[in-house]
Protein backbone atom coordinates (compact mmCIF):
# COMPACT_ATOMS: atom_id res chain seq x y z
CA UNK A 1 0.00 0.00 0.00
CA UNK A 2 0.93 3.42 -0.54
CA UNK A 3 1.40 5.30 2.47
CA UNK A 4 1.74 9.05 1.37
CA UNK A 5 -0.97 9.34 -0.94
CA UNK A 6 -4.18 7.61 -1.18
CA UNK A 7 -3.49 6.23 -4.87
CA UNK A 8 -6.28 3.74 -6.01
CA UNK A 9 -4.64 0.69 -4.20
CA UNK A 10 -5.97 1.78 -1.10
CA UNK A 11 -9.69 2.96 -2.55
CA UNK A 12 -10.46 -0.37 -4.10
CA UNK A 13 -9.63 -2.53 -1.30
CA UNK A 14 -12.04 -0.34 0.87
CA UNK A 15 -14.60 -0.89 -2.04
CA UNK A 16 -13.90 -4.47 -2.07
CA UNK A 17 -14.46 -5.29 1.87
CA UNK A 18 -17.62 -2.81 2.09
CA UNK A 19 -19.69 -3.65 -0.95
CA UNK A 20 -22.85 -5.24 0.60
CA UNK A 21 -23.17 -8.53 0.27
CA UNK A 22 -26.02 -10.85 0.31
CA UNK A 23 -28.23 -13.01 2.42
CA UNK A 24 -27.97 -17.04 1.95
CA UNK A 25 -30.69 -18.69 2.84
CA UNK A 26 -29.70 -22.22 1.65
CA UNK A 27 -26.06 -22.28 2.40
CA UNK A 28 -23.56 -21.14 5.29
CA UNK A 29 -20.88 -19.12 3.69
CA UNK A 30 -17.81 -18.56 5.14
CA UNK A 31 -15.53 -16.16 3.87
CA UNK A 32 -11.21 -16.96 4.23
CA UNK A 33 -9.57 -14.00 3.86
CA UNK A 34 -11.06 -10.35 2.38
CA UNK A 35 -9.52 -10.34 -0.96
CA UNK A 36 -11.24 -13.66 -2.39
CA UNK A 37 -12.47 -17.67 -0.94
CA UNK A 38 -15.07 -18.83 0.64
CA UNK A 39 -16.40 -22.22 2.42
CA UNK A 40 -19.89 -23.46 1.18
CA UNK A 41 -21.25 -25.30 3.42
CA UNK A 42 -25.28 -27.26 3.01
CA UNK A 43 -24.25 -28.80 -0.21
CA UNK A 44 -24.07 -32.24 -1.24
CA UNK A 45 -22.34 -32.77 -4.75
CA UNK A 46 -23.80 -36.42 -5.02
CA UNK A 47 -27.01 -35.19 -5.56
CA UNK A 48 -28.56 -33.39 -7.61
CA UNK A 49 -28.38 -29.14 -6.98
CA UNK A 50 -31.98 -27.66 -6.82
CA UNK A 51 -32.13 -23.82 -8.58
CA UNK A 52 -32.43 -21.97 -5.52
CA UNK A 53 -29.40 -23.28 -4.00
CA UNK A 54 -27.38 -23.35 -7.52
CA UNK A 55 -28.53 -19.55 -7.68
CA UNK A 56 -27.29 -18.99 -4.33
CA UNK A 57 -23.74 -20.42 -5.20
CA UNK A 58 -23.81 -18.41 -8.07
CA UNK A 59 -24.38 -15.41 -5.98
CA UNK A 60 -21.59 -16.52 -3.62
CA UNK A 61 -19.12 -17.03 -6.98
CA UNK A 62 -19.39 -13.81 -7.71
CA UNK A 63 -19.13 -11.94 -4.08
CA UNK A 64 -15.63 -14.38 -3.23
CA UNK A 65 -14.88 -15.49 -6.72
CA UNK A 66 -13.28 -18.97 -5.17
CA UNK A 67 -15.74 -21.82 -3.44
CA UNK A 68 -14.53 -24.13 -1.41
CA UNK A 69 -16.82 -27.14 -0.83
CA UNK A 70 -15.09 -29.62 1.47
CA UNK A 71 -15.91 -33.24 2.99
CA UNK A 72 -17.38 -33.89 -0.81
CA UNK A 73 -16.86 -37.80 -1.74
CA UNK A 74 -17.46 -37.58 -5.53
CA UNK A 75 -17.37 -39.59 -8.67
CA UNK A 76 -16.41 -38.14 -11.41
CA UNK A 77 -20.13 -37.51 -12.74
CA UNK A 78 -20.67 -35.60 -9.88
CA UNK A 79 -18.04 -33.31 -11.08
CA UNK A 80 -18.89 -33.05 -14.15
CA UNK A 81 -22.85 -32.99 -13.45
CA UNK A 82 -21.84 -29.44 -10.45
CA UNK A 83 -20.06 -28.07 -13.20
CA UNK A 84 -22.48 -28.46 -15.98
CA UNK A 85 -24.77 -26.49 -13.94
CA UNK A 86 -22.15 -23.06 -14.33
CA UNK A 87 -21.83 -23.58 -18.54
CA UNK A 88 -20.57 -26.26 -21.18
CA UNK A 89 -18.28 -28.65 -20.29
CA UNK A 90 -14.44 -27.71 -21.59
CA UNK A 91 -12.64 -30.17 -23.69
CA UNK A 92 -9.17 -29.36 -22.76
CA UNK A 93 -6.53 -29.77 -25.71
CA UNK A 94 -4.21 -31.11 -23.18
CA UNK A 95 -6.36 -33.90 -21.59
CA UNK A 96 -5.46 -36.65 -23.88
CA UNK A 97 -2.04 -35.20 -24.98
CA UNK A 98 1.04 -37.63 -24.46
CA UNK A 99 2.93 -34.75 -22.79
CA UNK A 100 1.01 -34.91 -19.44
CA UNK A 101 1.63 -37.38 -17.21
CA UNK A 102 -2.07 -38.78 -16.36
CA UNK A 103 -3.96 -39.16 -19.51
CA UNK A 104 -7.52 -39.15 -18.98
CA UNK A 105 -9.79 -41.39 -20.99
CA UNK A 106 -12.79 -38.36 -20.46
CA UNK A 107 -11.93 -35.40 -22.67
CA UNK A 108 -13.93 -33.13 -19.98
CA UNK A 109 -11.58 -34.27 -17.37
CA UNK A 110 -8.03 -33.03 -17.13
CA UNK A 111 -6.12 -35.22 -14.80
CA UNK A 112 -2.62 -34.80 -14.09
CA UNK A 113 -0.15 -36.58 -11.51
CA UNK A 114 3.15 -34.72 -10.02
CA UNK A 115 5.87 -36.97 -8.40
CA UNK A 116 9.68 -37.56 -8.56
CA UNK A 117 10.05 -38.01 -12.06
CA UNK A 118 7.99 -34.54 -12.64
CA UNK A 119 9.96 -32.18 -14.68
CA UNK A 120 6.78 -29.54 -14.36
CA UNK A 121 3.48 -29.20 -12.83
CA UNK A 122 0.76 -28.37 -14.20
CA UNK A 123 0.07 -24.26 -13.41
CA UNK A 124 3.01 -23.34 -11.32
CA UNK A 125 2.76 -19.97 -12.41
CA UNK A 126 0.51 -16.96 -12.14
CA UNK A 127 -2.10 -17.96 -14.87
CA UNK A 128 -5.93 -18.03 -15.68
CA UNK A 129 -6.36 -21.39 -17.29
CA UNK A 130 -7.02 -21.85 -21.32
CA UNK A 131 -6.77 -18.06 -21.77
CA UNK A 132 -6.11 -18.76 -24.87
CA UNK A 133 -9.27 -20.25 -25.44
CA UNK A 134 -11.53 -17.97 -28.29
CA UNK A 135 -14.20 -18.71 -25.31
CA UNK A 136 -12.03 -18.82 -21.81
CA UNK A 137 -13.58 -20.96 -19.38
CA UNK A 138 -15.31 -19.41 -16.71
CA UNK A 139 -15.35 -21.73 -14.22
CA UNK A 140 -13.07 -24.13 -13.08
CA UNK A 141 -13.75 -26.89 -10.49
CA UNK A 142 -10.89 -29.03 -9.52
CA UNK A 143 -10.95 -32.06 -6.87
CA UNK A 144 -7.23 -32.86 -5.65
CA UNK A 145 -7.06 -37.22 -5.64
CA UNK A 146 -4.16 -37.79 -3.70
CA UNK A 147 -2.45 -35.71 -1.05
CA UNK A 148 1.04 -35.53 -0.24
CA UNK A 149 2.21 -37.20 3.15
CA UNK A 150 3.87 -33.96 3.71
CA UNK A 151 1.27 -31.54 3.74
CA UNK A 152 1.71 -28.23 1.25
CA UNK A 153 0.22 -28.23 -2.21
CA UNK A 154 -2.16 -25.23 -1.66
CA UNK A 155 -3.43 -22.82 -4.30
CA UNK A 156 -2.53 -19.33 -4.56
CA UNK A 157 -5.15 -17.39 -6.37
CA UNK A 158 -5.62 -13.41 -6.65
CA UNK A 159 -8.22 -11.08 -7.38
CA UNK A 160 -8.26 -9.12 -10.44
CA UNK A 161 -11.15 -6.85 -9.79
CA UNK A 162 -8.82 -5.89 -7.30
CA UNK A 163 -5.93 -5.56 -9.45
CA UNK A 164 -7.58 -3.22 -12.05
CA UNK A 165 -9.26 -0.98 -9.34
CA UNK A 166 -6.05 -0.86 -7.55
CA UNK A 167 -4.37 0.61 -10.83
CA UNK A 168 -3.79 4.60 -11.39
CA UNK A 169 -6.05 6.31 -13.04
CA UNK A 170 -3.26 7.15 -16.25
CA UNK A 171 -3.01 3.53 -16.40
CA UNK A 172 -6.53 2.90 -16.48
CA UNK A 173 -6.80 5.21 -19.23
CA UNK A 174 -4.09 3.63 -20.97
CA UNK A 175 -5.77 0.14 -20.82
CA UNK A 176 -8.77 1.06 -21.84
CA UNK A 177 -9.60 -0.64 -25.67
CA UNK A 178 -6.38 -1.89 -25.65
CA UNK A 179 -6.30 -6.38 -26.39
CA UNK A 180 -3.48 -8.52 -26.35
CA UNK A 181 -2.76 -11.71 -27.65
CA UNK A 182 -3.15 -14.97 -25.69
CA UNK A 183 -0.92 -17.56 -27.18
CA UNK A 184 -1.38 -21.81 -25.95
CA UNK A 185 2.17 -22.19 -27.56
CA UNK A 186 3.12 -20.17 -25.03
CA UNK A 187 1.79 -21.36 -21.93
CA UNK A 188 2.14 -25.50 -23.10
CA UNK A 189 5.00 -25.49 -25.93
CA UNK A 190 6.99 -22.78 -24.26
CA UNK A 191 6.50 -23.93 -20.82
CA UNK A 192 5.81 -27.56 -20.23
CA UNK A 193 7.19 -29.02 -23.81
CA UNK A 194 4.05 -29.83 -24.73
CA UNK A 195 3.95 -30.08 -28.82
CA UNK A 196 0.12 -30.33 -30.44
CA UNK A 197 -0.76 -34.15 -31.11
CA UNK A 198 -1.53 -35.00 -34.84
CA UNK A 199 -4.38 -33.33 -35.83
CA UNK A 200 -3.96 -30.72 -33.02
CA UNK A 201 -3.60 -27.47 -33.27
CA UNK A 202 -2.98 -24.84 -29.93
CA UNK A 203 -5.11 -21.90 -29.83
CA UNK A 204 -4.18 -18.16 -29.63
CA UNK A 205 -6.67 -15.66 -29.41
CA UNK A 206 -7.15 -11.68 -29.04
CA UNK A 207 -9.19 -10.44 -25.86
CA UNK A 208 -9.59 -7.54 -24.06
CA UNK A 209 -6.78 -6.44 -21.44
CA UNK A 210 -9.68 -4.72 -19.41
CA UNK A 211 -13.07 -7.20 -19.58
CA UNK A 212 -16.12 -6.05 -17.94
CA UNK A 213 -17.72 -9.49 -15.89
CA UNK A 214 -21.11 -10.21 -17.22
CA UNK A 215 -22.40 -11.10 -12.88
CA UNK A 216 -21.37 -8.18 -11.37
CA UNK A 217 -20.47 -5.58 -13.80
CA UNK A 218 -17.23 -5.10 -12.31
CA UNK A 219 -14.04 -4.13 -14.26
CA UNK A 220 -11.42 -6.90 -14.66
CA UNK A 221 -7.61 -7.04 -15.39
CA UNK A 222 -7.38 -9.72 -17.83
CA UNK A 223 -3.77 -10.90 -19.08
CA UNK A 224 -1.21 -13.44 -17.11
CA UNK A 225 2.28 -14.37 -18.10
CA UNK A 226 1.45 -18.04 -18.24
CA UNK A 227 -0.20 -17.05 -22.05
CA UNK A 228 -0.19 -13.06 -22.78
CA UNK A 229 2.17 -12.56 -25.48
CA UNK A 230 1.49 -9.02 -26.90
CA UNK A 231 -0.67 -6.45 -26.79
CA UNK A 232 -1.72 -6.12 -30.17
CA UNK A 233 -1.84 -2.06 -30.18
CA UNK A 234 1.53 -1.60 -29.23
CA UNK A 235 5.21 -2.06 -30.32
CA UNK A 236 7.01 -4.80 -29.57
CA UNK A 237 8.80 -2.91 -26.77
CA UNK A 238 6.16 -0.88 -25.03
CA UNK A 239 4.11 -4.36 -25.04
CA UNK A 240 6.48 -6.19 -23.01
CA UNK A 241 7.70 -2.98 -20.95
CA UNK A 242 3.65 -2.63 -20.07
CA UNK A 243 2.87 -6.63 -19.39
CA UNK A 244 5.35 -6.82 -17.16
CA UNK A 245 4.46 -3.62 -15.66
CA UNK A 246 0.80 -5.42 -15.19
CA UNK A 247 2.38 -8.87 -14.26
CA UNK A 248 4.30 -7.57 -11.38
CA UNK A 249 1.66 -5.66 -10.03
CA UNK A 250 -0.68 -8.76 -10.29
CA UNK A 251 1.73 -11.10 -8.66
CA UNK A 252 3.41 -8.55 -5.82
CA UNK A 253 0.26 -7.22 -4.36
CA UNK A 254 -0.07 -9.93 -1.32
CA UNK A 255 -3.24 -8.34 -0.35
CA UNK A 256 -5.21 -9.33 -3.66
CA UNK A 257 -4.10 -12.81 -2.79
CA UNK A 258 -4.93 -15.66 -0.26
CA UNK A 259 -3.37 -19.26 -0.31
CA UNK A 260 -6.08 -22.06 0.13
CA UNK A 261 -5.44 -25.40 1.43
CA UNK A 262 -6.26 -28.44 0.41
CA UNK A 263 -7.70 -30.98 2.60
CA UNK A 264 -9.22 -34.58 1.67
CA UNK A 265 -12.52 -34.69 -0.22
CA UNK A 266 -12.27 -30.46 -1.28
CA UNK A 267 -13.24 -29.44 -4.71
CA UNK A 268 -12.26 -25.89 -5.09
CA UNK A 269 -14.40 -23.90 -7.91
CA UNK A 270 -13.42 -20.80 -9.55
CA UNK A 271 -14.03 -17.90 -11.58
CA UNK A 272 -11.16 -18.57 -13.96
CA UNK A 273 -12.21 -14.83 -15.93
CA UNK A 274 -11.87 -12.65 -12.52
CA UNK A 275 -8.83 -14.45 -10.29
CA UNK A 276 -5.73 -15.90 -11.51
CA UNK A 277 -4.10 -18.56 -9.80
CA UNK A 278 -0.77 -20.40 -9.29
CA UNK A 279 -0.24 -23.95 -7.70
CA UNK A 280 2.66 -24.36 -5.01
CA UNK A 281 5.32 -27.20 -5.41
CA UNK A 282 6.22 -27.10 -2.09
CA UNK A 283 5.75 -31.04 -1.48
CA UNK A 284 9.02 -32.60 -3.67
CA UNK A 285 9.30 -35.18 -4.03
CA UNK A 286 5.72 -36.27 -2.51
CA UNK A 287 2.77 -36.92 -4.65
CA UNK A 288 0.16 -34.72 -5.76
CA UNK A 289 -2.42 -36.10 -8.35
CA UNK A 290 -5.96 -33.78 -9.44
CA UNK A 291 -8.65 -33.65 -11.72
CA UNK A 292 -10.15 -31.44 -13.63
CA UNK A 293 -13.48 -29.87 -15.08
CA UNK A 294 -14.08 -26.81 -16.43
CA UNK A 295 -17.60 -25.01 -17.72
CA UNK A 296 -17.51 -22.51 -20.71
CA UNK A 297 -20.42 -19.74 -20.96
CA UNK A 298 -20.49 -19.29 -24.71
CA UNK A 299 -18.32 -15.89 -25.18
CA UNK A 300 -15.34 -14.49 -24.44
CA UNK A 301 -14.52 -11.41 -21.64
CA UNK A 302 -16.47 -8.58 -23.42
CA UNK A 303 -14.38 -5.15 -23.75
CA UNK A 304 -14.78 -2.87 -20.79
FE1 LIG B 1 -4.61 -23.73 -13.59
Amino acid sequence: MSFYQDYNDKLAIEQWNTFERGAYRTIKVTPLSPALGAEIEGVDLRQETAPEQLAEIRQAITENLVLVFRDQKIAAEDHKRFARYFGTLHRHLLAGNSTLSARSQDPEILAWKTGRSSRYTAGDAWHNDVSCDPEPIWGSFLRVTRMPEIGGGDTAFTNLHLAYESLSDPIKRLLDGLTAIHDGRQAWTAGYGAEPDPGQTFPASEHPVVARHPFSGRKFLFVNPAFTSHVVQLTRAESDALLQLLFRHVEKHLAFQAHIHWTPDTLIFWDNWATQHHAIWDYYPFERWGERVSASLGFPPQQA
